[in-house]
């Protein structure tokens, strides 16, 4: 396949999105965009404000007003909070906010818009296959056992990540689900140079 490529990567937390993602845009020399990234700069930015997740107005206008840029580094507002994000206060809150459809339509339009500006890339998160890209080039599903990914987020522990996974997966708005087409990947099984090597060949 020659031009841009736009690859979509889904799956439930610590499937191992971010690692392969990494890999596959490195070797394709492409960007990459980190969507879990900009729900939790949300939620944080939610918590620091002392906003409820349940007040849906609060939270949908925190999202509009965001100044963010999500790449090797995360900022909001011009703040470093790339560590920040990943700090179990935000992983508990991340979902709520997540599941909010205002802040959705905000997200998705920033990152279909980051997709034009970049000609293409690989974008990882809950939602790409099904509604962010669903033309994208080639959609990829995550999966581990539950033991292997309550081991990859073990500072947030397994129960938290069984609860956002069944937020994830059940709230009425884009939920987390395999998207029609994409191929589905144990990633406790292979390493990442294998998966890349093999995605490479689908393309
Ligand atoms: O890295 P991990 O899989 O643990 O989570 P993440 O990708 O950073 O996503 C954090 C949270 O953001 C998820 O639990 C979802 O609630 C939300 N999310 C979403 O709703 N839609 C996306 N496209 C990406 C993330």
């Amino acid at each position: 396949m020659s031009g841009p490529v736009t690859i979509a990567i889904d799956g439930p937390a610590g499937s191992g999105k971010s690692t392969l993602s990494r890999a596959l845009a490195a070797r394709l020399g492409v960007g990459r965009l980190d969507t879990g990234a900009m729900y939790r700069s949300v939620a944080w930015a939610v918590l620091q404000r002392g906003i409820d997740t349940a007040e849906l107005d609060a939270v949908a206008e925190v999202a509009r007003t965001l100044d963010l840029e999500v790449g090797d580094r995360v900022t909001a507002d011009g703040t470093d909070i790339t560590e920040a994000i990943r700090g179990p206060e935000v992983s508990a809150a991340v979902s709520p906010v997540a599941a909010n459809p205002a802040v959705r339509a905000v997200m998705v339009a920033r990152q279909r818009a980051w997709v034009a500006e970049h000609g293409g890339g690989v974008v990882e998160g809950r939602d790409i296959g099904s509604v962010v890209l669903p033309d994208a080039d080639l959609k990829l599903y995550l999966t581990a056992s539950p033991e292997v990914r309550a081991a990859r987020r073990s500072e947030e522990g397994a129960e938290a990540v069984a609860r956002r996974d069944r937020l994830d997966s059940t709230r009425a708005l884009s939920p987390l689900e395999v998207p029609d087409g994409a191929r589905v990947i144990d990633t406790g099984a292979l390493g990442v140079d294998e998966i890349v090597e093999e995605v490479v060949a689908w393309l």
